[in-house]
């Protein structure tokens, strides 16, 4: 039988947490498109609540976690980010943020849909949700359930706990130095 996949215990913390604040985001941001803009149609309700202030916040929380993410998929997963579906999603990710980083508040409540930064935004939020269904696709395909679910697994290995994380990050360190 092929050994039960497990993912490092760091990844899973950082890979969930920046996965709940991408969907946090992305629906948040999909009612500020509907009530301020709305060009391609529009959610057929409208909710109370100040959803730019509400997205913004979920943004300003979501950026040092991507930022931990992002370090981590570059170093410690770095074997895991040779795959495209992988790569593409964290693309998309930075692109989501870097854009909106770059956004002003007062544009979409000012109706100033045109900026060039907000349409790169817009694109993001697209490119978001094709790369997060193109990634759990990937991962069905090449590992099953058992491989979506090892990522959602509250199981810890020996060897994985928390304490354990300064040791991981040395290794990977020596390992790099190595001749
Ligand atoms: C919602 C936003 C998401 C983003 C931005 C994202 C991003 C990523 C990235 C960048 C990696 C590579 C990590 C590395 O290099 O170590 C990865 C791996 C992985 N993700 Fe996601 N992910 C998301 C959602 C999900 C969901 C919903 C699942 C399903 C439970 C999932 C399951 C996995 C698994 C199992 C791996 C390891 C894949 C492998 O062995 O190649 N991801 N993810």
């Amino acid at each position: 039988m092929a050994p039960r996949p497990y993912q490092p215990s760091l990844l899973r913390l950082l890979h969930g947490a920046t996965a709940i604040g991408v969907a946090l985001a992305w629906l948040s941001g999909l009612i500020v498109y509907s009530q301020y803009d709305g060009r391609w149609g529009r959610l057929p309700f409208r909710w109370p609540g100040d959803w730019i202030d509400l997205h913004g916040s979920v943004g300003v929380a979501l950026l040092p976690l991507a930022v931990l993410f992002a370090a981590y998929a570059v170093t410690l997963g770095r074997r895991q980010l040779g795959r495209a579906s992988n790569a593409v999603t964290l693309g998309a990710l930075i692109l989501a943020i870097a854009t909106g980083k770059l956004m002003q508040e007062d544009w979409l409540r000012e109706g100033n849909l045109n900026q060039l930064v907000y349409g790169l935004h817009l694109l993001a939020w697209v490119a978001m949700a094709g790369a997060v269904l193109a990634h759990l696709a990937g991962l069905l395909a090449r590992g099953g359930w058992p491989l979506a679910r090892s990522m959602v697994s509250v199981k810890i290995r020996k060897g994985d706990l928390p304490g354990d994380w300064p040791e991981q990050l040395r290794r990977f360190l020596q390992s790099r130095n190595a001749p």
